[in-house]
């Protein structure tokens, strides 16, 4: 079936005569449970629960591997180094990658001794660094540049150098592009952005094409206890079904909008790997099915950009990405970004594209 159609039928059982289409949330600490706690039914609340399996059960369909949820994208993100590095491994990450990440990697587990190197997401210099890695890490298209990377190569080139892949898939969500399929055995996603859509709620979850992965992921979360709210997990699995209907609404916008941009005297550059001319158009077009929400674009300096900013009337001013309201920062001010002072990152919502494009026109010309 069409991801189309598994969006919404996925991890839902049908109903029974007079039942609803969705059980509500399961919320619990312990359940009852007489007994040796032997796997067979929930014990205890940070250990399972039935609404993360049916989120994740939803997601295995549509990653193509099992699946864990996480109280967000960083505890993803976490469970992933923290299960696969120890003292004295090295791990390759893009240099360009999500900030936080980057600053865990190069702090934490550097002091705990592990070896990190870090090398731009676009070309393939990655492979040079390989030899003696444990874990390469890509994020494609990278946040916030929007660079892309060949998958596929990457993670042929990695498992031949006896390292494990994690790709972090924010970005472009599992209907954008599935870096399992790919090679990868663990993909990553922050479900606090365009999966969920809403800008609600945190959440993130993990993929993996090795059951065996997914014991080391389960007991770490459990320990480290970064686990999902029921309530969240159930309003993820519920925008699940209208995650191709948004997607689509979003590329569309944003491709509308990044030709608006680069034709625009105020703008200096712009990237959308579904911009034909971009650096990515080409790769992203063989790898992606939809090219994301996010557009970057760069104004003269930090000042015509706060500018700018402020004088948007339907673009909301906010950090984050992937929900149903359309949304830009100025990227530089969180300072650990290496982009210029006048970085724009936007993501397209829901709202008609027209509009939007006023908006931003309007405050060029204000
Ligand atoms: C690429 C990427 N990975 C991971 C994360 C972390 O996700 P969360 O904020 O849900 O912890 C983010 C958040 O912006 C992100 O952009």
């Amino acid at each position: 079936m069409d991801d189309a159609t598994l969006v919404v039928h996925a991890g839902h059982s049908s109903p029974a005569q007079g039942e609803p289409f969705r059980a509500g949330p399961t919320f619990a600490a312990p359940y009852r449970h007489l007994g040796q706690p032997d796997g067979s039914a929930n014990a205890y609340a940070r250990m399972g629960n039935p609404t993360w399996t049916a989120y994740e059960s939803a997601l295995a369909e549509l990653e193509g591997g099992p699946c864990l949820v996480f109280a967000s994208g960083m505890a993803a993100v976490a469970a992933v180094l923290g299960t696969t590095l120890r003292p004295g491994d090295l791990a390759v990450l893009p240099a360009d990658g999500y900030y936080t990440a980057r600053s865990l990697a190069g702090g934490y587990l550097t002091e705990m001794g592990v070896r990190i190197v870090t090398t731009p997401t676009a070309g393939s210099e990655h492979r040079e660094l390989l030899d003696g890695a444990r874990l390469l890490w890509l994020e494609t298209p990278s946040n916030p540049g929007l660079d892309v990377c060949d998958i596929r190569p990457l993670a042929r080139a990695a498992h031949d150098a006896g390292a494990l892949v994690a790709v972090d898939n924010s970005t472009a969500t599992m209907l954008g592009q599935r870096p399992l399929g790919l090679g990868a055995d663990f993909c990553v996603s922050s479900d606090t952005k365009a999966v969920t859509g809403h800008s609600d709620l945190v959440l993130g979850h993990v993929a993996v094409s090795d059951p065996g992965l997914l014991a080391a992921l389960a007991t770490w979360r459990a320990q480290v206890g970064a686990i999902a709210g029921p309530m969240e997990t159930w309003l993820a699995h519920r925008s699940l079904a209208t995650l191709d209907v948004r997607l689509r609404r979003q590329c569309e916008t944003a491709l509308q909008i990044a030709i608006a941009l680069r034709d625009h005297r105020c703008v200096a550059s712009v990237r959308y790997p579904g911009l034909p001319g971009d650096p990515a158009h080409e790769l992203a077009s063989r790898q992606m099915r939809f090219f994301g929400p996010l557009v970057c674009f760069t104004l003269a300096d930090e000042d015509t950009a706060e500018r700018w900013l402020r004088a948007l009337r339907l673009v909301t001013p906010a950090t984050s990405f992937g929900g149903a309201h359309t949304t830009a920062e100025r990227r530089a001010r969180w300072e650990d970004d290496d982009v210029a002072g006048g970085f724009i990152r936007l993501s397209a919502g829901l709202e008609n594209a027209g509009d939007v494009i006023d908006d931003i026109t309007s405050a060029f010309e204000a």
